[in-house]
């Protein structure tokens, strides 16, 4: 997702910094067979990226897996999950759970407003007494050709719609994560339309894939992951699975999301997998397991399309650039 830099080791920040240059560094950092290979990871990073072990909702995880949602690979490693992140706010690299660790999940208070019956704000713990918690193993598909397939726990995102109560003129909802330089150091960054703000349709927030995420491995998430809240949308990218979410506004026009502002001829609004259709500057034809560094195709809509390719068939998105 490096657009451009501002840092040392890279060129000049007037330039856009190529991909592969990203990339190739990246890969100097994990070598071989994949990318940070979770053995070397430190024991006290390892402890950092488990850390969701002292969040104060623990008791509530493990929670029920649901079996409608399968996989056709193996679960990717705790380790190798918790040691690839990316998490911008918190760093241009991929090992940011240390970094994450401090952000403080609690308080954490969510904003609901715009369209909405009641505009209102609930507490994180509210919020997670309120919703169906549930495990759901998904593939999850960077927009940079890596990917991994993890155990999820949250609730689908149309539980929180309802619990919304939007109104008929609400058409897309807009997200937003915290914004807060001081424990954040990214956020310090000009070059970046910070805070981080992602949008689907109400369509796509009600499909059943769209997913809240609070935990993962059958407990509380650990910050790298996106703690306290983030969004899974399996079908799409993973730069639409927005972190940290403190605010979801109904609205009625397409919001504009971080990555389109800073590139929006490379990363637009719908996202959606399609092996055939490449990225600006590198192909989406396969991907790389960040467990193993085997290549596999990449597969439309990331393998769900029978979820959710009904969501674009009406004509209007004939002219929409549903694939970036
Ligand atoms: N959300 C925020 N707030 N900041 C980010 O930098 N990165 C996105 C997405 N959500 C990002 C974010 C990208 S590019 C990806 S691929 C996924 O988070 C990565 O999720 P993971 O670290 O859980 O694999």
């Amino acid at each position: 997702m490096l657009i451009k830099s501002r840092r040392g080791w890279e060129i000049p920040e007037r330039d856009v910094t190529p991909e592969a240059v990203f990339l190739s560094r990246r890969a100097l950092l994990g070598a071989g067979a994949g990318l940070i290979g979770a053995s070397a990871l430190p024991g006290s990073a390892f402890a950092q990226a488990t850390a969701g072990a002292a969040d104060p909702s623990a008791g509530l995880y493990p929670v029920a897996r649901n079996p409608r949602y399968t996989l056709d690979r193996p679960l990717t490693p705790e380790t190798a999950a918790s040691s690839v992140n990316n998490y911008y706010e918190f760093g241009t690299n991929y090992d940011v759970a240390k970094a994450a660790a401090k952000l403080k999940r609690r308080p954490w208070v969510v904003t609901i407003d715009g369209l909405v019956e009641k505009p209102m704000q609930v507490g994180i713990d509210d919020l997670l007494k309120a919703m169906p918690l549930e495990e759901r193993v998904y593939r999850h598909r960077c927009v940079e050709a890596w990917s991994m397939a993890v155990p999820w726990s949250g609730f689908p995102m149309k539980a929180l719609v309802d619990y919304a109560r939007p109104l008929g003129s609400a058409k897309f909802v807009r997200m937003e994560t915290f914004l807060d330089k001081e424990v954040a150091p990214g956020q310090s960054g000009r070059f970046y339309p910070w805070p981080y703000v992602e949008g689907l349709t109400l369509a796509e927030a009600n499909n059943e894939l769209a997913f809240l995420v609070t935990g993962i491995y059958g407990k509380p998430a650990p910050n790298q992951f996106g703690a306290p809240l983030r969004l899974a949308t399996p079908w799409k990218y993973g730069f639409k699975s927005i972190k940290a979410i403190v605010k979801f506004t109904f609205v009625e026009q397409k919001p504009k999301t971080f990555w389109e502002t800073v590139q929006s001829a490379e990363y637009g609004f719908w996202a959606n997998v399609n092996p055939q259709v490449p990225h600006a500057r590198w192909s989406q034809a396969t991907e790389k397991d960040i467990a193993t560094g085997e290549r596999r195709p990449t597969l439309l809509y990331n393998g769900y399309g029978e979820f959710v390719a009904d969501l674009y068939s009406a004509p209007a998105f004939k002219s929409e650039k549903l694939w970036m």
